[in-house]
């Protein structure tokens, strides 16, 4: 433990000497000093804990001295020893918070020498509060680091969190792509319908101002709505011209075939309904299949792709004619909507066409889903 310094500031020798005799068995050395100016000057170069000082001394009074002293070592405790005559003097300055005790003369030893231990202890208690206050701002200090550190890690790992999830799903549209070439592929006149169905129809949906989720969930609806022609018959796929009524029929179950095949699958529960009924009718006619539902019952990927699908049926050129005018198909938007088609849709999509023209069918647009619903 560090050793405590006293000072005892006083101008008469005897009272030095005899302070000095008193204290010899105390834990504390003791230096004197006899004028103000000369205590100022040990304060600046010795490190005293206390400073006793006598009230009145030539050139500096105790007061001046203490008050110069709470200046320039505010941490120094200040205690005055002062006769009866001065004591007005002396009350004022404890009032004043600038000094820590008072203490009369002629003193009362274990009074002085208890006064004094006080002196030290509220020395070490302020210390002692200083140095945790100091730990106290150091640990702060380190914490605001540390979670700014943590904060940037999950920062960082939340940006590669959602990367490999984008990641993730581009590799998982890329599968549901391939295996919709691959139906596509079992009519050469139908080549990339699928992609340009799910493309058609995501514009629609962000021209309808659907959230993201629902978007993502038409382009992949519109990829899927005809997977379900793996189960129709090559030769009535492949047919030139208009089919019989049994190829009709065969040809109608494409819907419920591909609701069953990708039944199974988890992550495309919410796509299975909408395949289901990507050729129901808007007004519940029996044209539509294989529910005839009608209106708000058919879900809206459903009612956008059926859109996005005849768009791009007419568009395309077939064995038995060329792709049709975008007048045409635009005339024929206005003729079926509200009967096969949702009006909201076929306003979203004439709008569209309005806009981008030839642009919005252009035949091999490179399409990145998560791209375009970043736009
Ligand atoms: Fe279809
Ligand atoms: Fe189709």
């Amino acid at each position: 433990m560090e050793t405590h310094t006293v000072l005892f500031v006083d101008d008469e020798p005897n009272i030095q000497k005899a302070l000095q005799r008193l204290m010899r068995q105390e834990p504390f050395e003791v230096i004197t000093a006899s004028r103000g100016a000369e205590a100022l000057e040990i304060l600046d170069r010795t490190s005293a804990q206390v400073v006793v000082s006598d009230q009145r001394m030539p050139e500096m009074s105790g007061v001046e001295l203490l008050a110069a002293v709470r200046e320039r070592h505010p941490s120094v405790v200040r205690v005055m020893l002062t006769g009866h005559a001065e004591m007005d003097v002396a009350v004022d300055a404890v009032n004043h918070g600038q000094i820590f005790r008072l203490v009369t003369k002629p003193w009362n030893e274990d009074e002085l020498k208890t006064t004094l231990r006080q002196a030290l202890d509220h020395w070490d208690l302020k210390q002692e509060i200083q140095r945790l206050n100091q730990v106290t701002r150091e640990q702060n200090f380190r914490l605001q680091d540390m979670n700014r550190t943590l904060e940037d890690k999950v920062r960082d790992r939340t940006k590669q969190l959602v990367e490999k999830h984008l990641e993730l799903r581009t590799a998982y549209v890329q599968t549901l792509r391939t295996l919709a070439e691959a139906v596509d592929a079992k009519d050469a006149y139908t080549r990339g319908h699928s992609e340009r169905v799910g493309v058609y129809a995501s514009k629609v949906g962000r021209e309808l101002g659907l959230p993201k989720d629902l978007i993502e969930r038409i382009y992949i609806a519109g990829l899927l709505h005809d997977v379900g022609k793996i189960g129709v018959p090559d030769a009535v796929i492949q047919k030139p011209g208009h089919l019989d009524d049994a190829e009709y029929e065969l040809m109608k179950r494409h819907p419920e075939i591909g609701a069953r095949i990708l039944e199974p699958v988890e992550f495309l529960s919410d796509v299975v309904e909408c395949v289901r009924h990507h050729h129901e009718w808007f007004d519940g006619s029996r044209k539509g299949y294989p529910d005839r539902l009608s209106g708000n019952r058919i879900p809206l990927p459903s009612r956008v792709i059926l859109v996005a699908d005849t768009v791009e049926a007419m568009t395309s050129d077939r064995p038995y004619r060329e792709g049709m005018p975008l007048e045409r198909v635009v005339d024929e938007l206005h003729r079926f909507s509200g009967s096969q088609f949702d009006p909201n849709v076929v306003d979203a999509c004439l709008r569209l066409l309005e806009r981008e023209a030839e642009g919005f069918l252009k035949k091999d647009q490179k399409f990145d889903i998560y791209a375009f619903l970043e736009v």
